[in-house]
C-alpha cells in the first residue's frame, strides 16, 4: 500500500498502530472494571475522535451506547481560540447516565472546559473524560481528566483521526507533522 504522499509530511512516528492498539486495550479494561454492573453513554467530540471511539467501544464489555457532538475548534490553524461553539448537539437526553466523553487529545482545555460545562447542567448521574492524547504544557483551562492513553510533547500531531486541515485522519499511526507543512 502506498501512503508516500502522506507519510512523507510526517516528521516522527510518536505511537505505531499496534502500541496504540495496546493502550486502547488497557484503557477498555480500566473503564470496564469501573463501571461494572453499570451501564455508560460514551460521548464521543467529532471528528477527531471518531477512531479512536471505534476501537474503544468495541472493548469495552459492559453495556454501552454511544452519541457524537462536534464543536468548532480550529479551522485550519493549529491553536484553539478559546472560542468554543457547538456545531452538532447530542441527539437524545442524558439526564441521569453515565456518561464518558471521549476525545482525541486535550490541549489547552478550552474546547473540553466547554464542553464538559454544558453537559453537567444536563444532569448526568456522572461524567468523566476519556482522551487519546494528552499535552499538558499547552494547558490554560483546567480539565478534569480520568482516562488518558499517552502524554505527548508540544507539537502537532495528526493521524488516527486527528488531522490538519482535515487531512491525515487516515494515518493508522500518530506522528508528528513537519512544522513547514503548516508554516510553523
Ligand atoms: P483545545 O481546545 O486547545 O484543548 O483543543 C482541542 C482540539 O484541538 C482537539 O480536540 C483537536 O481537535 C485539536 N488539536 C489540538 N492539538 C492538536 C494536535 O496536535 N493535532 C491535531 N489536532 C489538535
Ligand atoms: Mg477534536
Amino acid at each position: 500500500m502506498k501512503r508516500d504522499m502522506m507519510d512523507k509530511d510526517i516528521q516522527e512516528v510518536l505511537f505505531s498502530q499496534e502500541q496504540l492498539a495496546r493502550r486502547v486495550d488497557e484503557i477498555a479494561e480500566e473503564i470496564s472494571r469501573d463501571y461494572a454492573g453499570k451501564e455508560i453513554m460514551l460521548v464521543s467530540v467529532l471528528r477527531g475522535s471518531f477512531i479512536f471511539m471505534a476501537d474503544l467501544c468495541r472493548r469495552i464489555k459492559v453495556p454501552c451506547t454511544v452519541d457524537f457532538m462536534a464543536v468548532s475548534s480550529y479551522g485550519a490553524g493549529t491553536s484553539s481560540t478559546g472560542q468554543v461553539q457547538i456545531t452538532k448537539d447530542l441527539s437524545g437526553d442524558i439526564a441521569g447516565k453515565h456518561l464518558i466523553v471521549v476525545e482525541d487529545i486535550l490541549d489547552s482545555g478550552n474546547t473540553l472546559s466547554y464542553l464538559l460545562n454544558v453537559l453537567e447542567q444536563r444532569q448526568p448521574a456522572s461524567i468523566r473524560l476519556c482522551t487519546l492524547l494528552n499535552k499538558p504544557e499547552r494547558r490554560v483551562k483546567p480539565v478534569k481528566l480520568h482516562y488518558s492513553g499517552f502524554t505527548v510533547p508540544d507539537a502537532f500531531v495528526v493521524g488516527y483521526g486527528l488531522d490538519y486541515a482535515e487531512r491525515y485522519r487516515n494515518l493508522p499511526y500518530i506522528g508528528v507533522l513537519k512544522p513547514e507543512i503548516y508554516g510553523g
